[in-house]
């Protein structure tokens, strides 16, 4: 296994912009404000940059970046980058995350080392500070392992966030800890980027379970595997039906994070769909895109990922972490459309399309993170195509019940960075699962597909609060944005820690 996280801690420094010696000193700069950027930097660097306003060279619009040798007499700086951050009213967390990220990419590209990130002082400091730490972490994630000629290899980036001149002692030590969390938030992003680049000849259900293992053993949490026999013996035939047509067997990864004092009886269940590879089964897909379904356990890396995050942020609530891990491949023993299955619960399943197959292992996966004694669920899963179609490649479909709950879940998502909008799930869109001779359907036709799909899952949910996110297209980035190189994301890993440290807002929260 060569997935790596090329990371490295992101660390504060205070006093004047002038004493920091860079290769590259990154400051954020607001659209039609060019007199404060410009004299933030007195003549040398300042005249440029004035003169890059007024040419309209740079103007401060997000995602823009502006270079200029640092040549003011007295600053040690080599470089001077203005990094555009759009209207002042406008910043938030996710900007600032982004402006960072954005800075950090281009000075890998560049090869500079040394980057230092100057908080706008726009925002509370440890917002700045945890936002900032996370877009220089998110910066350093590379995705070409694979790839022969190591000098071809970015270079490491040593990031630094540089305070407000005005920054007390106090606020200085609650940036510290804000930008640790940040990083390591997005450290854990980074690592599910990594889990889900994997070609799927790597990462089979097998190896997924064995990094889990790992993981869990580097992290003190719980693992637990469950293989075939287990499987079987806990009846669980949606998910064994699944896996029926690959020469890989299937596993469950079970991980648990046990906080040291309880502040709650509550257990959040953290499930992800783990499909390493999904051909579509006998409903076999077209060959076109058929190479990108090896990241259809995006949803499983996400929680694994999240749950060593949980494990170094230590919230007072604990948290079981479930990823049901099958192949989905045509073999000569493979469910048939119209085959009908069984699951731990009982309920009986239809099978009208080989290729609904996460709604099947999700469905047997939420029933065991009830029996593991969960009180709160998410799942999240690259589960439909459908779902681009409602809220394209940007935001994530967000379903489940009660309204308090995904609301919860909804403003955390935002605020981490993962765009998220709920989509209703009136109790209608039962209608249309109705099989002539089972208890359900696996589809319900095109109309809304990825609510109908949601709407099976629910079924598997014993009524609990229960909050859906399909990032079928935001697990994966098509496009290089300023902010986000083409490929995995690691969408969600900050949405389900957060979640998780957030225990104190969650409804029907027991004592
Ligand atoms: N893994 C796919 C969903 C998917 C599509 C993920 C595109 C990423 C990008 C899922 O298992 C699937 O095949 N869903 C079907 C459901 C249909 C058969 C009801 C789909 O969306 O076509
Ligand atoms: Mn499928
Ligand atoms: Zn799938």
């Amino acid at each position: 296994m060569r997935y790596s996280e090329q990371s490295l801690p992101v660390a504060l420094v205070a006093g004047p912009l002038s004493a920091i010696d860079a290769d590259v000193l990154a400051i954020p700069a607001f659209e039609g404000e060019a007199a404060a950027a410009a004299a933030a930097l007195d003549d040398g660097a300042g005249r440029r940059v004035a003169a890059a306003f007024e040419s309209r060279e740079f103007t401060g619009k997000p995602g823009t970046v502006f270079v200029t040798p640092c040549v003011t007499p007295g600053w040690r700086a080599q470089r001077v980058m203005l990094v555009g951050m759009g209207q002042r009213s406008a910043c938030d967390a996710t900007g600032i995350r982004r402006a960072a990220a954005a800075a950090g990419l281009t000075s890998r590209d560049r090869r500079w080392r040394r980057l230092v990130f100057a908080l706008p002082a726009a925002l509370a400091l440890p917002v700045e500070a945890q936002s900032a730490a996370e877009g220089l972490t998110l910066a350093a994630h590379y995705s070409g392992i694979y790839k022969s000629d190591a000098d071809a290899r970015p270079v490491p980036i040593e990031g630094l966030i540089a305070l407000p001149a005005s920054a007390s002692a106090d606020d200085c030590a609650a940036a510290e800890r804000s930008a640790s969390r940040g990083y390591i938030l997005a450290a854990c992003s980074n690592l599910a980027r990594s889990l889900a680049n994997e070609p799927a000849n790597v990462m089979t259900p097998r190896a997924f379970a064995e990094i889990a293992v790992q993981l869990a053993a580097e992290s003190g949490l719980k693992a637990d595997i469950l293989d075939e026999e287990r499987l079987s013996g806990l009846n669980m035939g949606l998910l064994l039906g699944v896996a029926r047509g690959s020469a890989e067997p299937p596993r469950m990864v079970v991980l648990r994070y046990e906080p040291a004092r309880p502040a709650t009886t509550a257990v959040l269940g953290l499930v992800g769909k783990g499909v390493t590879f999904d051909t579509g089964g006998i409903s076999l897909k077209d060959p076109e895109r058929m190479h990108l379904m090896k990241t259809d356990m995006s949803g499983g890396a996400a929680v694994l990922a999240a749950m060593k995050a949980i494990a170094a942020l230590k919230p007072d609530v604990a948290v079981a972490g479930v990823v049901p891990l099958v192949e989905n491949m045509p073999g000569g023993r493979a469910m048939r459309p119209g085959d009908v299955v069984r699951g731990a619960e009982g309920k009986s399943v239809e099978v009208l399309d080989t290729d609904a197959e996460g709604r099947l292992i999700l469905a047997d996966a939420l029933w065991y993170a009830r029996q593991l004694g969960a009180t709160h669920l998410v799942d999240v899963a690259t589960l439909t195509g459908a779902v681009g179609i409602a809220l394209g490649r940007t935001t994530t479909g967000l379903f489940g019940s009660p309204d308090s709950w995904v609301s919860l879940v909804s403003r955390t998502a935002n605020r981490a960075g993962d765009r998220a909008w709920a989509l209703p799930l009136f109790d209608d869109y039962r209608e249309q699962l109705r099989s002539d001779i089972a208890d359900l359907a696996n589809v319900g036709g095109r109309p809304a597909g990825s609510i109908t799909a949601a709407r099976f899952l629910k079924e598997f949910t014993g009524g609990l609060p229960w909050a859906h996110l399909d990032i079928a297209w935001t697990a994966w980035a098509d496009e290089a944005q300023p902010w986000q190189p083409k490929g995995p994301t690691g969408v969600a890993v900050r949405t389900l820690a957060e979640l998780a440290c957030a225990f104190e807002e969650w409804p029907s929260l027991p004592a």
